[in-house]
């Protein structure tokens, strides 16, 4: 069945989700979620899939969880439904994801950018985790990884106070890796991808994983991890391949892209 909240398509070898319910600002609904979950997991099965970009409108690209879903809800239903753990389903896929931010990247917005390999922002963007403001918190990552991207003081002020960041601010403080006018958004993000999925998919999958530690672990085995992805990295035909362009003067051409 088709998705109702969200557009799937193919851009060479880029896969574009693009989060769609233009009546709430793309909130994000346990509907949505599921279908950005099953999108995302379709492109990581996809040999043809070197990255996947994921994107909402030009006003937001997400501004949060559905507050009206969630607002009547018990802690027990809260709980027992695991209600946004789905989402973890991201953290399984292996292909880069980048995230292009327009508008307003609030609350689950934010958090799911967050979960994102990478943010470019357009210089519309605003992000914010204005969960106090509604008697929460973050609730999908915030507090976590807004803390890894910008550190303790402005992770507390954004979250204590609920204010907002504009993108200029965001990519000062290390949150976006580059922000570009809102009409060169899609285009500068599509290069990205396309240039990500040019790579050989092994060194990518290798990379993601290695830099993905520096998050989950200490740097003694940090270190040793990525040793040993460096290493095994010697075993694909594709670092042969890499290796002997550069010394023939020509491109590489890789095996498994
Ligand atoms: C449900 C939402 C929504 C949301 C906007 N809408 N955000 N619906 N959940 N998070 C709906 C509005 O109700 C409205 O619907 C329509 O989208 C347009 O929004 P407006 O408010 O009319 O637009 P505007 O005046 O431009 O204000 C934009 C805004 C504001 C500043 C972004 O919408 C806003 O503050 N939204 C909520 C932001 C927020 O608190 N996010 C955190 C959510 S909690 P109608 O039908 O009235 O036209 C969260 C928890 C995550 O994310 C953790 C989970 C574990």
């Amino acid at each position: 069945t088709d998705p109702h909240y969200i557009l799937v398509e193919t851009r060479g070898r880029v896969g574009v989700i693009t989060l769609h319910r233009p009546g709430a600002l793309n909130a994000l609904s346990i509907g949505m979620m599921h279908e950005v979950v099953d999108a995302l997991r379709t492109f990581d099965a996809d040999e043809g899939i070197g990255c996947i970009l994921l994107t909402g409108s030009e006003r937001a690209f997400a501004a949060g969880a559905d507050i009206k879903e969630m607002a009547e809800r018990s802690a027990t239903e809260m709980f027992l439904r695991d209600w946004f753990g789905d989402w973890e389903g991201l953290n399984r896929v292996r292909t880069p994801v980048v995230a292009a931010v327009a508008g307003y990247a609030l609350g689950g917005g934010c958090e799911l950018a967050m979960m994102c390999d990478t943010i470019i922002a357009a210089d519309t963007a605003i992000f914010g985790q204005p969960e106090i403001n509604l008697g929460v918190l973050p609730g999908m990552g915030g507090s976590q990884r807004l803390a890894h991207a910008v550190g303790k003081a402005k992770a507390m002020d954004m979250v204590l106070t609920g204010r907002t960041m504009d993108a200029a601010e965001a990519e000062r403080s290390g949150l976006v890796s580059r922000v570009v006018s809102a009409d060169q958004l899609l285009d500068v993000a599509l290069e990205v991808a396309t240039t990500i999925a040019s790579k050989s998919r092994v060194a990518t999958l290798l990379a993601k994983d290695a830099v993905k530690a520096a998050f989950e672990t200490t740097l003694e085995q940090g270190l040793r991890y990525e040793r040993r992805l460096f290493e095994s990295a010697f075993a694909s035909e594709d670092q042969k391949e890499g290796m002997a362009a550069f010394v023939e003067k020509r491109p590489p051409e890789f095996r498994h892209r």
